[in-house]
């Protein structure tokens, strides 16, 4: 027996809901591929695509550790064998929800080994321990998306309650990697854990005007809300260029700009993908310029 699943990378906080919206795209993402063995118990075969960062050791590895937990909980440690090779096709601390896809694509893989004794909502609570095991806290804005697909609302976290919302047809994220490394534990650290009630007033405005703005499909709307008061300027220190970066982006007529995920990767957020193809291009063409290395993706919302 054997199973190959790919999940996607994805844009966390969608710009001003930090924590609470996220968004898959169609490329890049993580592909684990999973056996079936006669002998029980986890094990890593292989890891391809991390420049050997991540740890083979079986209970080390947040992948097979998400599995042995999800294996503990249906009883079957013990009695179940699986291999596991892991292929990287996205770079690690880089704001794009890598953890997350190697870890949806590790449970939703086994998973689907045993017959799908879960559903994609009981899956998701597993998904979640994952990332407290890759970096601390247990936000659900990466795994949501990654598991779900499309753009998701975490509403709440305990209990973990998780919407899917519509996606406009013409929404599309031109993302660049500017290659430096932000893990998300110290992107974390960094952020005020008070705020001021004038600015939670205008972020939850702009959070549920984008919400309005998606159900709506109206671009405009969702241009006016994408705006982040609270943790943008905090972590746009991390990121080099984030700035001229931003006034590129929105000169070449992007809808918004911001930060994806705990960054250092930022997005650019358009309506049509020649929108995003440009922002990302010019966007890329300045990091250049600045000799700062860069990935570009392109992708559907
Ligand atoms: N919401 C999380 C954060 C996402 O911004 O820290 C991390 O990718």
């Amino acid at each position: 027996d054997e199973v190959r699943v790919f999940a996607p990378a994805t844009v966390a906080n969608m710009i001003c809901g930090f924590d609470i919206l996220g968004f898959a795209v169609d490329y890049p993402g993580d592909e684990v591929h999973m056996y079936r063995v006669p002998e029980p118990g986890v094990r890593i075969r292989s890891i391809r695509g991390d420049d050997g960062r991540l740890p083979l050791d079986a209970d080390r590895n947040t992948v097979s550790a998400c599995v042995k937990a999800l294996l503990e909980h249906l009883g079957l440690q013990g009695e179940i064998g699986v291999e596991i090779d892991l292929i990287k096709h996205m770079p690690i601390g880089s704001g794009l929800g890598s953890s997350s896809a190697s870890t949806v694509a590790g449970l939703f893989a086994v998973n689907s080994l045993l017959g799908n004794p879960l559903t994609k909502d009981e899956l998701l609570p597993f998904c979640v321990e994952g990332e407290r095991l890759a970096c601390g806290h247990g936000h659900a804005d990466n795994v949501a998306p990654a598991l779900m697909g499309g753009i998701t609302l975490v509403r709440g976290y305990s209990p973990l309650d998780v919407i899917k919302l519509p996606v406009p047809n013409e929404l599309y994220a031109g993302i660049v990697f500017p290659k430096v490394d932000v893990p998300t534990r110290d992107a974390r650290q960094l952020i005020k854990e008070k705020v001021p009630l004038k600015d939670a007033v205008t972020q939850w405005g702009n959070i549920a005007g984008l919400i309005a703005g998606l159900y709506e499909e109206d671009y405009q709307l969702i241009s006016r809300s994408m705006h982040d008061v609270l943790i943008e300027p905090t972590r746009a220190i991390l990121i080099p260029e984030f700035y001229a970066m931003k006034d590129i982006a929105l000169q070449a007529g992007a809808l918004s700009f911001g930060i994806s995920g705990s960054g250092p990767s930022v997005v650019a957020i358009s309506k049509g993908k020649e929108g995003a193809e440009k922002a990302a291009a010019l966007i890329q063409a300045h990091l250049t310029q600045c000799e700062i290395e860069s990935l570009k993706y392109v992708s559907a919302v």
